[in-house]
């Protein structure tokens, strides 16, 4: 790969705080008998903090360029990607609209509350299936506000696409030099929780890029048709390193993704992922989240009993965050003494 001009130069609007801790798991490592290192991404601060942080960083410069006024994005009712453009919203005098699909609940937990916290206007809709998808539900959201005289910008479902992207090469970038201060080399195997995909999508790239002999290793949190799933990863992986000037291109083959691990659902904790939880938690300190990071760690436990992930290998989990949804869920949860 080439030299990384592009990267260089994208206007990036501050939120978070960078770079995040990159933390060794001393004893879950030893347990599973690899050496293991966590990126803290879920400290980044910025709203609760979770991935959506960096993307949003490199998302929101077009944002404010094109004079909108108000942020538009859709997600679940406990989207930790709607919470967070609701903060960003706020902190660059924007008015949040979150179009979230399911019935507006009596109460508000998890990331909802933060949202109302926030102030965001929300819609709820019963399902964005009926309302011909996520994109379509966006438009008419932006119709809406242009009809009221306001000037919409509309976020994609997850932040994806390759200006969030962005933000996870540099996440790559961010912990190569942490690396190379500690004296470490690149970790053997990268693991992630997907949901989009846009983030797995960056870290491929960022690794394909720095990390040349890194496999990464996305665990998906939703079903998915998988040929269809690498397919459209490989895609954005391609858009990214074409828009950060990297180049490179990649097909389905070159994505690996485990779907092991989503069950019973999008959004429904899972036996492992509750195990996962209450293993960093109790050995470590460390919260994951039952919707994505629970998930995706559960599915490096697997990949290490399955040896598909070799003892004594290096393995860098990135945290993407979600913690507010623990609360969500605190029922299940305590239910299995967590
Ligand atoms: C905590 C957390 N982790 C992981 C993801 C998945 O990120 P992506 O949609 O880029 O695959 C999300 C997306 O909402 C998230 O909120």
């Amino acid at each position: 790969m080439t030299a990384n001009k592009n990267l260089i130069a994208f206007d990036r609007v501050s939120l978070g705080f960078f770079p995040t801790p990159l933390e060794a798991l001393d004893r879950v490592g030893a347990q599973l008998g690899i050496r293991l290192l966590i990126k803290r991404d879920d400290l980044n601060g910025f709203g609760g903090g979770g991935n959506k942080v960096r993307k949003l960083e490199f998302i929101l410069p077009e944002a404010l360029a094109s004079g909108a006024d108000t942020l538009i994005t859709t997600g679940g009712l406990q989207s930790n990607h709607a919470r967070i453009v609701a903060a960003a919203a706020r902190k660059l005098g924007l008015h949040p609209l979150l179009a979230l699909e399911g019935k507006a609940p009596a109460g508000a937990q998890g990331n909802l509350l933060l949202d109302r916290l926030f102030d965001a206007e929300i819609v709820f809709v019963d399902s964005t299936e009926d309302a011909g998808g996520p994109v379509a539900l966006l438009e008419a959201q932006a119709e809406r506000v242009k009809s009221r005289g306001g000037k919409p910008y509309i976020i994609p479902l997850g932040g994806a696409g390759a200006r969030g992207a962005l933000g996870y090469i540099h996440a790559v970038r961010e912990t190569q030099a942490q690396l190379e201060s500690a004296g470490l080399p690149p970790p053997d195997f990268l693991v992630v929780s997907a949901g989009t995909g846009s983030t797995l999508a960056a870290l491929h790239v960022g690794a394909r890029w720095l990390w040349p002999s890194t496999q990464v290793i996305g665990i998906t949190v939703s079903r998915k048709d998988e040929t269809a799933y690498r397919a459209g990863v490989a895609r954005q992986a391609t858009e990214a390193a074409e828009l950060a000037g990297l180049g490179g291109t990649w097909t389905a083959d070159d994505i690996v993704i485990d779907t092991g691990y989503f069950a019973p659902g999008y959004g429904e904790p899972s036996d492992g992922g509750v195990a996962a939880i209450r293993l960093l938690a109790r050995e470590e300190g460390v919260l994951l989240d039952p919707v994505y990071t629970a998930k995706g760690f559960d599915g490096l436990i697997g990949l290490v009993r399955r040896q598909r992930i070799p003892q004594g290998s290096s393995v860098l989990f990135v945290h993407t965050g979600g913690l507010p949804a623990l609360y969500h869920f605190a029922d299940r949860l305590a239910a299995t003494g967590a």
